[in-house]
């Protein structure tokens, strides 16, 4: 069953809420049979698939394929999708781009920064939105930890207040310490999805290709549960020796159903 926004909130204080990215369909199906609640295709898009040094190559149609694709593989799961870098730039651009991402299979929206009065404007024309805040990778000039001082501490506290405000349904917290993550996430009442954000937040998101262990670079906050690269070279080497040496297809055993 898929769930809404409320029930997101609904969740916080009693059960962590589990994240992960997808960006294709056969990964969104093994994402939905395992039960994830709740799928972000996200701009990392650009950078995990794509092969971009930062998210800010992303547009609108890129987006719009990966949703698409997603939610054909996760038909009932709630499905986030970004607005890219200056897709947002006034309330009715932001507005138009979050109506075509909800078109591709979108139930929600995320984007960047404290952006509140293009959240407000959203939320008032019924759009779920979730908000962002910490390291900002569509503006950010580096991957380092953000609000390491008091005072970005405190700039980061209030923003993440204020687009609360402003009527996020939940925020994602990006690279911050952990206690300002612990601290943001007892005083909102919307829940704090966590990434290299700590133990306290009200739930954890990781990009499914770091999950994976697919790709050539991973954060240290990320943990890799497989390594699906290594796989693919494993299976491209044996697939090489077999054509090589004419072992491939001679052994292989035709099912009677795909011989039709
Ligand atoms: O684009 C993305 O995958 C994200 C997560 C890192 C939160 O925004
Ligand atoms: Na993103």
């Amino acid at each position: 069953m898929k769930l809404s926004a409320t029930d997101f909130v609904q969740m916080k204080g009693s059960r962590p809420i589990t994240m992960l990215t997808a960006y294709t369909c056969p990964v969104a199906r093994e994402l939905e049979a395992a039960g994830i609640p709740i799928i972000l295709v996200g701009d990392t898009v650009g950078m995990v698939e794509m092969g971009f040094d930062s998210t800010r190559e992303v547009t609108v149609e890129h987006m719009i394929y990966h949703i698409g694709a997603v939610r054909r593989g996760a038909p009932n799961t709630h499905i986030i999708g970004d607005l890219p870098f200056e897709s947002d730039k006034t309330p009715e651009l932001a507005l138009a781009n979050a109506k075509r991402l909800l078109a591709a299979g979108a139930d929600s929206i995320k984007l960047e920064g404290p952006k509140t009065d293009i959240i407000s404007y959203l939320v008032e024309e019924g759009i779920a939105v979730v908000g962002h805040t910490g390291l900002l990778p569509q503006t950010a000039n580096s991957f380092a930890k953000v609000g390491r001082n008091a005072e970005e501490a405190l700039r980061i506290q209030k923003e993440a207040a204020a687009i609360q405000q402003a009527g996020a349904f939940m925020l994602v917290v990006e690279h911050i310490p952990h206690d300002l993550a612990n601290s943001i996430t007892q005083t909102l009442t919307i829940p704090t999805i966590g990434i290299g954000a700590g133990p306290d937040c009200d739930g954890q998101v990781l990009v499914i290709n770091d999950a994976l262990g697919l790709g050539n670079y991973w954060p240290p906050f990320s943990k890799q549960y497989a390594h699906v690269g290594r796989e693919i070279q494993k299976v491209a080497q044996q697939f090489s020796r077999e054509v090589e040496s004419r072992e491939f297809p001679n052994n292989i055993i035709q099912f009677a159903g795909s011989m039709k």
